[in-house]
C-alpha cells in the first residue's frame, strides 16, 4: 500500500483540533505533549500501514495492561526507568554534582511504611525456610569517606521464589522490607534471606509485549535501597548479586557494573556464633556513598505514586529534612 496522508493539511489541522489548540482552557504543556505524541503515532500508522486489526488489538492489550495495573511493570522492561536515570545522571553531571554511589531504578514494588530499626534489623519472618540466610551489611559515607551516622537506609527485596510481600498476599505484612538508621559508625546490618531473581508473571500482558520482542522478563537476584541523610542527595539504587544467570541480562536494565556484589558464603562456626545464627550464611557487603547537596528537594525521593505512601507522607518527609 502506498497511501500516505500524514503530511496533508487536513491531517495536520485535525491534529491541532484533537490536541485542543483551538480551546482556551486546558493545560498548555499537556496540549503540546499530546500534539507531539499523536503526531508521532499518526505518522507511524501511515509509515507502517498499520491495519485496523493491529490498531484494535493494541488497544485491547493496553486495556489488559491497565486492568492488571501492569504499566509499572512494563515501564522498566521498555527501558523508560533506566532512560530517566540516564537523564538524571546527565543533569547531575551538568550541575557538577559528581561522585557517590550510582543510582539505578526504583522498580514498581516499593511499599512505604516498613518497620524501623536502629543499626540492625531482621527482615524475614522466618517462614521462608528454603532461603539461604543472608547477612547484609555496609557503611554509609559521604564522598570524602566520612561515615554518616543516622542515615536512613530503606531496604526491600524478594523472597526465595522471587516474590515481594504486599504484592504477594501469601507473605506477612512488610516481610523483607525494613528501614534501618545507621549506627554511630554509619553502619547498617540486616539479617534476611538471599532473594531469588524475579520474573514478570507468565502469560500476563507485560510478558506478551516482551515475547513479541523476542525478550524475556527476568531480573537477577537484587536488593533495593533508598538511602538518605540531611545535607546529602537521596540515593535510589539496587545491588545485583553476582553469579545469577541474569546479572548482566536484566530485563529491567537496572544492572550497573559498580552495583554487582559478590556474596560470601561463611561456614566458620565462630562467625556463625558471633551473629547468633543457626548455620552457614552468605554475607553481602554494600557500602554506599552519598553526594552532598544543600537543595532540600534533592534530599528526598522524587514524587511518584507508591503503595501506602500518600502526598502527606511526602510532605512530612520534606519537612523532616528541613527541620534538621
Ligand atoms: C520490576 C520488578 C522488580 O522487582 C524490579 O526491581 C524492577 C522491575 C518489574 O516487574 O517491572
Ligand atoms: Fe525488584
Amino acid at each position: 500500500m502506498t497511501v500516505k496522508i500524514f503530511e496533508t493539511p487536513e491531517v495536520q489541522d485535525f491534529l491541532k483540533t484533537v490536541s485542543g489548540f483551538e480551546q482556551a482552557g486546558g493545560n498548555e504543556r499537556a496540549k503540546q505533549i499530546m500534539h507531539r505524541l499523536l503526531s508521532d503515532l499518526y505518522r507511524l500508522i501511515d509509515d507502517f500501514d498499520v491495519t485496523p486489526e493491529e490498531y484494535w488489538s493494541t488497544v485491547s492489550l493496553l486495556n489488559s495492561l491497565g486492568g492488571q495495573t501492569q504499566f509499572g511493570l512494563l515501564s522498566p522492561g521498555l527501558g523508560f526507568d533506566h532512560y530517566l536515570d540516564m537523564r538524571q545522571d546527565a543533569i547531575d553531571a551538568e550541575a557538577k554534582r559528581n561522585g557517590g554511589t550510582p543510582r539505578t531504578i526504583e522498580g514498581p514494588l516499593y511499599v512505604a511504611g516498613a518497620p524501623e530499626a536502629e543499626g540492625f534489623a531482621r527482615m524475614d519472618d522466618g517462614q521462608d525456610t528454603s532461603g539461604e540466610t543472608m547477612w547484609l551489611t555496609g557503611q554509609v559515607r559521604d564522598v570524602d569517606g566520612n561515615p554518616i551516622p543516622g542515615a536512613q537506609v530503606e531496604i526491600w527485596h524478594a523472597d526465595s521464589k522471587g516474590n515481594y510481600s504486599f504484592f504477594d498476599p501469601s507473605q506477612s505484612d512488610y516481610n523483607l522490607r525494613r528501614t534501618i538508621y545507621t549506627d554511630s559508625e554509619g553502619r547498617y546490618t540486616a539479617r534476611s534471606i538471599i532473594p531469588s531473581g524475579y520474573g514478570v508473571p507468565e502469560g500476563a500482558p507485560t510478558d506478551q509485549v516482551l515475547k513479541a520482542l523476542g525478550r524475556h522478563g527476568e531480573r537477577p537476584a537484587h536488593i533495593h535501597f533508598f538511602i538518605s541523610a540531611p545535607g546529602h542527595q537521596h540515593l535510589t539504587t539496587q545491588i545485583n548479586l553476582a553469579g545469577d544467570p541474569y546479572t548482566f541480562d536484566d530485563f529491567a536494565f537496572a544492572t550497573r557494573e559498580e552495583l554487582v556484589v559478590e556474596g560470601k558464603r561463611i561456614e566458620d562456626s565462630a562467625e556463625i556464633a558471633k551473629r547468633e545464627l543457626e548455620g552457614p550464611f552468605t554475607e553481602v557487603v554494600f557500602d554506599a556513598e552519598l553526594a552532598r547537596t544543600d537543595a532540600l528537594e534533592l534530599q528526598v525521593r522524587h514524587k511518584r505514586p507508591r503503595a501506602k505512601e500518600d502526598e502527606q507522607d511526602q510532605a512530612s518527609q520534606l519537612a523532616g529534612t528541613a527541620e534538621v
